[in-house]
């Protein structure tokens, strides 16, 4: 019998034109696809043999690196003694393991998880949390939810109502009731002076508490924020931001939620962001980092003070999950990828090859177009102007960070294109080496001065 060639994904980019998968967030008309088919460690391969540096692991997502097979030993082993079975008042020992690693790795009295598959169910979830933990507090009427221009939290219609990004929200108004939109993202004027400190205001911070003052402390519960602002354009905030929102919003008795989907598992180079910045939630939002992707996982974890307002009786109890959360193949995967972060201590190695990568990019700030470099640990953002002084940004018809995007690929480097489309992001997995990192350098340079010439500088 004649040996069965292995089944391969050349032949479908022409199915894929036939427009049955239908991909997010993309214009199928007149689209040119690239198929993914292999990976490994920071690099990718597509279905035309094509390599390319995965500069954004996924979508920030991969911080071990492709294909670990521990984790996919993991999920097989798992596989072998259970698939699947709900965690509905009963357990299994995938979930309650993992619970109990997420506790031991976030700090203080953040103890309690409640298991989602991603990063806008968490969000969806720990806002529903926050409005139940007011009402079962007696305070019902603190339903309100702050959130801040350029945010994104996902989008499910909870993190759409919380979307700061107008082009994400507009198509689906009327949005969900009891949400403040805070008028500025932090400090973004002070990211791109780098005048934290001395000139600053904080403006930024001040917001929250003019918001609860117009609104009344008895009708805004929550405050809802990335540590780091990600998709909105990689903005750090100043230090000063979050120890001010803490302090405000716990004078005025408002939870804050710390949405580290980007942020939790290492990448701004200590394991939550939130210790880095300073702040200290009462709830936080996990995904990504938490699987590294390989198979879908979140969680919202909960201090204390907040588990215990759900305790008492059948009324109390909070009302919400879904059928496939603590999904024991989900947190298998979960705790293998947790092992290895922790076996080859990958935060620490994201905290000390970081600044090669951060240090690396700000060279192309030598371009006439690159306007600011920013980032921490493993994550960046370039973002590109018409001019430096007056920090205008190209208009978007013209396309000029998606041709660089474009030439970059060409090149055999991904890096994602955000931040209203000035912004390419960097967020390589944290296993990347430092001649990768260079070559992600290099590839940028060359793209930037590609288009720079064909712009006339
Ligand atoms: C900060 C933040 N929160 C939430 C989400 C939504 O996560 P998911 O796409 O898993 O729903 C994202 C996705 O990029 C994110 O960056």
């Amino acid at each position: 019998m004649a040996e069965q060639a292995e089944p391969t994904a050349a032949g479908v980019k022409e199915e894929f034109l036939a427009q049955h998968l239908w991909p997010p967030f993309t214009q199928m008309q007149g689209i040119k696809p690239i198929v993914m088919e292999r990976a490994e460690g920071a690099v990718v391969w597509d279905s035309d043999g094509n390599e390319y540096i995965d500069a954004f692991a996924s979508l920030w997502t991969v911080n071990v690196g492709h294909g670990r097979t521990e984790i996919h030993d993991a999920i097989i082993a798992q596989m072998e003694k259970l698939s699947i079975y709900h965690i509905f008042q009963i357990a299994n020992e995938p979930a309650v393991k993992l619970a109990n690693k997420v506790a031991e790795l976030t700090p203080g009295d953040l103890d309690h998880v409640f298991l989602t598959l991603g990063g806008g169910e968490s969000v969806e979830t720990a806002v529903k949390m926050a409005r139940q933990y007011w009402r079962n507090k007696g305070k019902g009427t603190k339903y309100m939810v702050m959130f801040r221009e350029r945010s994104y939290h996902g989008t499910t219609m909870t993190s759409t109502s919380a979307q700061g990004l107008t082009v994400n929200r507009a198509k689906f108004e009327p949005l969900l009731p009891g949400f403040i939109k805070l008028g500025a993202p932090y400090c973004y004027r002070c990211a791109w002076n780098k005048t934290y400190g001395d000139d600053c205001k904080m403006e930024c911070a001040r917001q929250v508490e003019h918001e609860i003052e117009f609104y009344g402390a008895e009708n805004v519960g929550t405050m809802l924020g990335e540590t780091m602002i990600g998709t909105g354009g990689v903005i750090p905030p100043p230090p000063e931001y979050w120890p001010m929102v803490n302090e405000i919003c716990k004078a005025n008795d408002v939870l804050v939620i710390n949405d580290e989907v980007i942020t939790g598992f290492g990448r701004s180079g200590t394991w939550f962001g939130f210790e880095q910045f300073g702040s200290d939630p009462d709830l936080i939002t996990l995904a990504k980092g938490l699987s590294s992707g390989y198979l879908p996982l979140g969680a919202v974890v909960a201090r204390k003070h907040v588990y215990e307002a759900f305790l008492g009786g059948p009324a109390e109890a909070f009302m919400s999950g879904a059928t496939y959360m603590g999904h024991p193949l989900c947190c298998a995967a979960g705790l293998a990828n947790l092992e290895i972060l922790e076996r080859e201590k990958l935060v620490d190695r994201c905290a000390e090859v970081g600044p090669y990568l951060q240090e690396g990019l700000r060279s192309l700030l030598a371009h006439p177009i690159v306007g600011d470099v920013r980032g921490i640990g493993m994550v960046a953002g370039i973002e590109y102007v018409k001019d430096k002084e007056t920090r205008e940004w190209f208009p978007l018809s013209q396309g000029v960070a998606a041709k660089i995007r474009d030439e970059a690929f060409r090149r055999g480097v991904f890096v994602r294109l955000l931040g209203g489309g000035h912004v390419h992001a960097v967020a390589p997995p944290f296993t990347i080496t430092k001649e990768q990192i260079d070559t992600i350098v290099r590839v940028l340079d060359e793209s930037i001065g590609a288009v720079e010439k064909d712009l006339g500088y």
